[in-house]
């Protein structure tokens, strides 16, 4: 698979984010700047995966999920380089969407993004009403206070305070989004509930395996090839999972996750089915940016 079917995933959600963001107006251009620059797509790829294991979603409900998902991504990484964050002046391989335009509309322009991935699922055309209601809710769930947003603060408090618990941090930070990336192919139907929890619990593990692995290209990677700084966690003083165990044990855990996870797929869903999930599922952790 991978690179085709992760650059057709691509695709569909670059063409879908083309057609929701025409204006020519300041805000809609710095939304285009960051939401269209060149990225993995990784979680678009394990949104058409996981609707590939049990084949509920039409290829319009699936592209819609997962541009919502992608554009939810980008916000935050706009947020996360701010001067107020992580101060980061490059990502995806050009500079952040501040230096770019500048400090006020990068937070609108995340704004916008966040509310665009809501209105992207309420008004797709390929998921039911009470689909639609769940993948809302649950996304609202895994990005907010509890979740994403919760787990960048304490992203930010454990510069100063090592009493914070790395792991939690990853599977907020990073992690809940990944569960939801999963998940939302199959969220209102009680028909795949025991799909839902399983997905769920695999991408708890598969996304604290992404960002363990984030930590450690940091430190053994360089910027052309990450398309951002190479030194923004050390600048930051931040608490990472290298910073906390070393790269080696790092890299190990990472594997293990990715193993783990990748046996458990093996073990509940068709190969034939479950071919593109197992394959992203290994990218996660052998990737080079
Ligand atoms: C970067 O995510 C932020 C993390 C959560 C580690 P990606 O590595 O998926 O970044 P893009 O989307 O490819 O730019
Ligand atoms: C960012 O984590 C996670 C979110 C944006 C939610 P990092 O700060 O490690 O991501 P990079 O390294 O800037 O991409
Ligand atoms: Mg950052
Ligand atoms: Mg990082």
């Amino acid at each position: 698979m991978s690179s085709s079917f992760l650059s057709e995933c691509k695709q569909k959600v670059l063409n879908r984010i083309e057609s929701l963001l025409v204006n020519k107006d300041q805000i809609t251009s710095s939304m285009r700047y960051s939401a269209l620059a060149d990225s993995k797509c990784i979680r678009a790829g394990l949104v058409f995966a996981s609707g590939k294991l049990e084949g509920q979603l039409d290829e319009v409900g699936l592209t819609d999920i997962a541009t919502s998902i992608e554009l939810m991504h980008s916000y935050s990484l706009i947020h996360d380089d701010l001067p107020a964050m992580d101060d980061d002046g490059m990502r995806r391989g050009q500079p952040s969407n501040h230096v770019k335009f500048n400090e006020a509309t990068a937070i609108l322009a995340g704004d916008a993004l966040q509310a665009l991935a809501f209105e992207t699922i309420a008004s797709s055309k390929g998921i039911t009403d009470a689909h639609k209601v769940e993948a809302v809710r649950m996304l609202a769930v895994a990005c907010g206070h509890q979740g994403m947003v919760l787990g960048q603060q304490y992203d930010l408090d454990a510069e100063k305070n090592e009493s914070l618990d790395i792991e939690l941090i990853h599977s907020l930070k990073t992690a809940k989004l990944i569960e939801v990336a999963l998940t939302m192919p199959y969220l209102g139907n009680e028909m795949h509930k025991k799909t839902q929890v399983l997905l769920n619990n695999l991408g708890e593990k598969i996304g604290l395996a992404f960002q363990i692995m984030d930590d450690v290209l940091e430190v053994s990677s360089d910027s052309v090839t990450l398309g951002k700084s190479n030194l923004s966690d050390i600048t930051n003083k931040k608490m990472t999972y290298v910073s906390v165990y070393g790269v080696e044990e790092s890299i190990q855990k990472a594997e293990a996750l990715s193993n783990f996870c990748i046996e458990q797929i093996q073990e509940n869903f068709e190969i034939d089915k479950a071919r593109e999930l197992i394959e992203l599922t290994h990218l996660m952790v052998s990737r080079s940016n």
